[in-house]
């Protein structure tokens, strides 16, 4: 019995090449992106794809595949998926959130204390002999005890309060309501919650009701003396107000693993000194990509068993 075709998208390690193989026909998303540059008998076998990446998978590429009724994520965030599209035919979608919260929670916090205590600096301080020629580095900010504000308090939002708690960090977080937590503050404004911190770290979702809500006033709020720590999407961020405040320092400083345009990012960034870049690394370990692999895979086997998905965005 021939195996299901599987569309799958970019590149993949071993340990998801080989399962995949054994289980389906694997049919590789043409570079240019087109469905049409697929082999015209192959484009009505395809059932299910398994997608990763950021690239955009709109209506068109949806509706260029007359049977598909599979959407796998590799990832949690599935802000490029045009899922209402895609529910409206009738097309699951699956993502693999829980199994990431982790490491993107200890990224978070990582490019807080980095960007902080300047440690990449640093480090490059000595690289350069400026250590051993010109004597200590500067002086830098200390993290325990500072005001933190968490935009966004979902699962990986939590995961990083919860992980500066012990740090004695003044925990505050936006969320439209309310939510269970021990005692942190809670702000229906983002602007007032920039005000009220030192550290801001954005864990919102992407997509459009997200885009730019870090406006140029709250990065303006959040000050001089300031640090903006960017783990969700480089949408949420007005990218040019970020850019303008780190040059005028109007914003202290910022540290980044998600941007617009990844990764061709704007070279303003760069050119920046108060700002720690990351290359959109945040689940970006052998652990759990191999977890990811295994939720996205189990996702696809329940579809093809006919079985309610494990993971179900829609
Ligand atoms: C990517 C992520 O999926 O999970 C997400 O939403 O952004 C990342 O984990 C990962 O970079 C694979 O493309």
């Amino acid at each position: 019995m021939t195996k299901p075709h599987l569309l799958i998208f970019e590149s993949w390690d071993e340990w998801d090449i080989v399962p995949m193989q054994e289980a389906y026909t694997l049919v590789p998303m043409p570079q240019s992106g087109k469905v049409a540059d697929l082999p015209p008998d192959t484009i009505p076998q395809i059932t299910a794809m398994a997608f990763r990446g950021h690239s955009t998978l709109d209506a068109e590429i949806i509706d260029a595949l007359p049977n598909l009724r599979m959407i796998a994520n590799y990832g949690v965030g599935y802000d490029t998926i045009d899922v209402a599209h895609a529910t409206a035919k009738g097309i699951k979608v699956s993502n693999t959130p829980d199994v990431l919260t982790e490491d993107v929670a200890d990224l978070a916090v990582g490019m807080v204390i980095a960007q902080s205590r300047g440690m990449v600096g640093a480090s490059d301080w000595i690289r350069s002999g400026n250590w051993a020629q010109d004597g200590a580095f500067r002086l830098q900010r200390k993290v325990s005890g500072k005001r933190v504000g968490i935009v966004g308090l979902g699962r990986i939002g939590r995961a990083v309060a919860e992980r500066l708690a012990p740090f004695d960090c003044d925990l505050h977080y936006f969320a439209r309501a309310p939510k269970d937590t021990p005692g942190w503050t809670h702000h229906d404004d983002i602007a007032d919650l920039a005000k009220a911190v030192d550290i801001l770290v954005i864990c919102l979702s992407g997509g459009s009701e997200t885009a730019g809500i870090i406006s140029r006033q709250v990065i303006e709020a959040l000050g001089p003396e300031g640090l903006l720590v960017n783990a969700s999407r480089g949408t949420t961020v007005d990218e040019a107000a970020l850019l303008d405040a780190l040059e005028s320092g109007a914003l202290g400083a910022a540290a980044l693993d998600v941007f617009l345009n990844e990764p061709h990012i704007d070279p303003r960034f760069m050119a920046s000194d108060n700002v720690l870049l990351q290359p959109h690394q945040s689940s970006g370990t052998i652990e759990t990509r191999k977890v990811m692999g295994e939720l996205q895979r189990e996702n696809l086997a329940a579809f093809f068993a006919g079985k309610p998905l494990v993971t179900p965005v829609n």
